[in-house]
């Protein structure tokens, strides 16, 4: 009966104008969108550990570089907590593509060839990497919630440790930019 029911809704939902038709596969409880999300971002986070050492390498700050660095090495041992997650729910990790990560990184990619080496193209990593941590910390912040909502609590812990090292690494980001590199570039647009 309630599936009936779950049924004439959607079918109901999809005659109006403007409302996306769901795909045959679509989620239809909140369990399903979390499972999608970890399978999201752990596609994004495993996109990152390529991506991280390009802006590394191509960034000229110290403090930056060690940022970038320390991050990574972050970014790797989320890769694991996330797949201590999907183990809590009794799920096999498995990946998804994450759309809004490629296009971020893809950004980030645009910046470096925009930019001349130095101080800008740092102020330029920067922009591009806390673009990726908001929309880690937003993610992250959002499938807490989920397993919190789901009473998955071991999954909720795992996601929290993480949400907060992406706001760690965003605030450390912020630091090294108000430190010296925004300045600097600055400078640079008077000389
Ligand atoms: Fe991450
Ligand atoms: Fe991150």
């Amino acid at each position: 009966m309630e599936t009936k029911s779950k049924k004439q809704t959607t079918a109901k939902q999809t005659t109006k104008a403007g409302v996306t038709k769901p795909k045959s596969n679509a989620a239809s409880g909140l369990t399903e969108l979390f499972e999608d999300g970890l399978k999201d971002i752990y596609w994004a986070e495993k996109a990152l550990t390529k991506a991280i050492p390009l802006m590394a390498k191509n960034a000229t700050s110290p403090e930056l570089i060690d940022a970038l660095t320390s991050h990574l090495t972050e970014t790797e041992e989320q890769i694991a907590r996330l797949e201590q997650v999907f183990e809590s729910i009794g799920k096999k990790a498995s990946a998804k593509k994450c759309d809004a990560m490629e296009g971020l990184i893809e950004e980030g990619k645009g910046i470096l060839e925009e930019t001349e080496p130095g101080v800008v193209r740092d102020a330029g990593i920067i922009a591009a990497a806390q673009k990726i941590e908001h929309y880690e910390i937003a993610t992250y912040g959002t499938l807490r919630q989920f397993a919190e909502t789901l009473g998955l609590t071991d999954a909720a812990a795992l996601l929290e440790l993480t949400l907060d090292e992406e706001k760690g690494a965003d605030k450390k980001l912020t630091e090294v930019a108000v430190a010296a590199i925004n300045i600097e570039a600055a400078e640079e647009d008077e000389n």
